[in-house]
């Protein structure tokens, strides 16, 4: 089925100058790029956004790294896009990311990898809905 996802290209990848490189292996994977923003996220905003992990030991360092620098919130569409979007980002770690994903290209560390992407259907709503209005998400 068509599905839509959030992605986020985070700032260590805008830092180097990365986001035309990361949005062409999206889009030649089938992917459509429907909405896009770039923003810089205050600290309570990635907060929020990353709640489900408030109670990591990672989460402080995680939230501050994306409150850094500029991200590029977007909405990916296409057949499948959930799962599409997370083969072609490749495992969180980079280590263990395959050859030719976005983290084993570009990630520097489990924590600085480059691009976040909806896990799940409830998630890619629930994440969509916090970033974007109706009428920015052009299909
Ligand atoms: P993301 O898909 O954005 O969702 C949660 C993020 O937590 C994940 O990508 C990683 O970047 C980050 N994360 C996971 N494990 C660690 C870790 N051990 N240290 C720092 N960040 C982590």
């Amino acid at each position: 089925a068509t599905e839509r996802t959030l992605s986020i290209i985070k700032p260590d990848a805008t830092r180097r100058n990365l986001t035309g490189k990361i949005n062409a292996k999206f889009e030649d994977a089938g992917l459509r790029i429907v909405a896009q923003k770039r923003v810089r996220l205050s600290l309570a905003q990635a907060e929020t956004f990353y709640a489900v992990h408030s109670a990591r030991p990672f989460f402080g360092e995680l939230t501050e790294f994306m409150a850094s620098g500029p991200v590029v919130l977007q909405v990916l569409e296409g057949e499948n896009a959930i799962a599409k979007n997370r083969e072609v980002m490749g495992a969180t770690n980079p280590a263990d990311a395959a050859p030719g994903t976005i983290r084993a290209e570009f990630a520097e560390s489990v924590g600085e990898n480059s691009v976040h992407g909806s896990d799940a259907p409830e998630t890619a709503a629930e994440e969509i809905a916090f970033f974007f209005a109706g009428l920015e998400i052009v299909g």
